[in-house]
């Protein structure tokens, strides 16, 4: 099928709309990131994309994927800051800068790859890793979009950027427009997002806005004003941001000596991320880095559920949901990349699923006592994992990775109410299997308070000895 061109197009990159299929100029983009005839999103194309049309006579040259591999890895002793950026670091991948040295970049990526051999266990698989996205300079996964696409806000020369948040882009975003000199605005939900984040944007100077609505109501109201003031828009409906957010795809699989995982699984919000893992895997398979893709999951929080929902809906409509959960991250109704996600799901052979207040909470602690943090929208991989395994989807010697997206100290009231059992409600405890009650007892370690004498403090530490003991 071919599509109309638009005659002003760009040699280094184009813009596809996912829905109808229409291409056009990085230029003439919508400030609303979104195709005016279907109100489709866009992502980015290069000339050695797929579907890519040649709109002059240059020779479209596939990027060498040895030479790619050898270059990506030289990269890692250079002192230049691209070079240190775990995104700059894959430049070839992301072509769309003028000038990539001008890039705003806070050495974002680099993240680590961590084995859970505890956590395998009881998910019942042999090898689980988990990349932890919480590692990078803000503490998510949203610092490799956010240098992407204020790194082109810059470049355009926009003085003001905004973003609707549930917390993690707001801090990303604040960060990397402090560190640009640009000025930001911020929409969050009243109420309902963790104070690490909220600390994190007002520290960074953002202008911070609580509206009485929720996600989707600040997302929907943000996108009108773009449109009436020149204000570029940094959720992930902007396709740079992705653009970004793909290049852990590409760490993922260096720091696996290019041995492809065969399932990655990844928690779903806003659908952003899901889809632009996906991008970066089904990229490098298209420029021959890998023969495979993993099967990509995403895994909903049961009240934050539309993904899991048209996932299992014969008719396939995307209806929003009145989202609620503790996850706060993932409190979306109204997911704007449902339908990248939705591709990506089919098009790697994965699986939707949905996981309980209890379950997230558990896995976040099995998680932790490994000694490994992150936030309760995360922890959602391991919850999800479990039903996945359970229900045949995942074998026990595939290999699988855990997208961790968050550092746990974004929301410490969450862990803190948890330990202390004041987290969830008798019916949701209720709710739980025996097992799950037993292994959240045992992983619960509230605080304990005693006097400060010796002889107290020694009865109670022989005490919880001799309890260790005895198990
Ligand atoms: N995990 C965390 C920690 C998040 O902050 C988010 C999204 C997700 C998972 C879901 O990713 O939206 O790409 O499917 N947070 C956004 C925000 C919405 O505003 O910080 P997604």
């Amino acid at each position: 099928m071919r599509y109309p061109i638009d005659k002003t197009m760009s040699v280094t990159h184009q813009l596809r709309c996912t829905n109808c299929g229409v291409k056009i100029g990085a230029e003439t983009i919508p400030s609303d990131f979104r195709c005016p005839d279907c109100k489709g999103l866009y992502e980015v194309i290069y000339p050695w994309s797929e579907g890519w049309e040649k709109s002059t006579s240059t020779e479209v040259r596939l990027p060498n994927p040895g030479g790619l591999r050898h270059l990506w890895q030289e990269r890692k002793t250079s002192t230049l800051s691209i070079d240190q950026s775990g995104v700059w670091r894959f430049r070839e991948m992301l072509p769309f800068l003028g000038d990539v040295e001008k890039s705003v970049t806070l050495r974002e990526g680099n993240t680590p790859l961590y084995e859970l051999p505890r956590s395998a266990e009881i998910a019942g698989v042999d090898w689980l890793l988990a990349k932890h996205q919480g590692m990078n300079p803000t503490g998510s996964f949203k610092d490799c979009g956010m240098t992407a696409a204020l790194s082109v806000a810059v470049e355009r020369g926009f003085e003001w950027v905004a973003c609707a948040s549930t917390g993690n882009t707001s801090a990303a975003m604040a960060a990397y427009a402090a560190r640009a000199g640009l000025r930001s605005i911020v929409f969050i939900p009243e109420g309902k997002i963790a104070w690490g984040k909220l600390s994190q944007s007002m520290d960074y100077g953002a202008l911070t806005i609580q509206l009485k609505t929720d996600f989707d109501g600040c997302l929907k109201l943000l996108t009108k004003l773009v449109q009436q003031f020149p204000i570029y828009l940094l959720n992930s409906v902007n396709p740079y941001r992705l653009e970004g957010q793909k290049t852990p795809a590409i760490e993922i699989l260096e720091q696996l000596e290019w041995q492809v995982p065969e399932h990655l699984v990844v928690p779903g919000g806003n659908l952003g991320n899901s889809s632009a893992l996906g991008k970066g895997f089904l990229e490098m398979k298209h420029l021959g880095l890998i023969s495979r893709v993993p099967k990509i999951s995403v895994i909903q929080a049961q009240g934050a559920n539309p993904l899991y929902r048209w996932f299992g809906d014969s008719n396939r409509e995307m209806q929003p949901v009145a989202a609620e959960t503790r996850a706060t991250a993932i409190r979306i109704g109204n997911p704007a990349s449902w339908l990248k996600a939705s591709r990506v799901i089919e098009e790697t052979g994965g699986w939707c699923e949905q996981v309980s207040e209890q379950e997230i909470a558990l896995a976040k602690a099995q998680i932790g006592a490994e000694g490994i943090g992150c936030e309760p929208a995360s922890a959602v991989t391991l919850a999800g994992l479990k039903k996945l395994v359970a229900a045949g989807r995942v074998t026990r010697e595939e290999r699988v990775v855990l997208l961790l997206t968050g550092h746990t100290l974004k929301d410490p009231q969450f862990t803190i109410d948890y330990h202390k059992g004041e987290l969830l409600t008798p019916s949701e405890i209720a709710g739980a299997t025996d097992l799950e009650r037993a292994q959240s007892d045992a992983l619960r370690k509230p605080p304990v308070v005693l006097e400060a004498d010796e002889a107290v403090i020694i009865k109670a530490l022989k005490q919880r000895m001799a309890a260790v003991e005895s198990r």
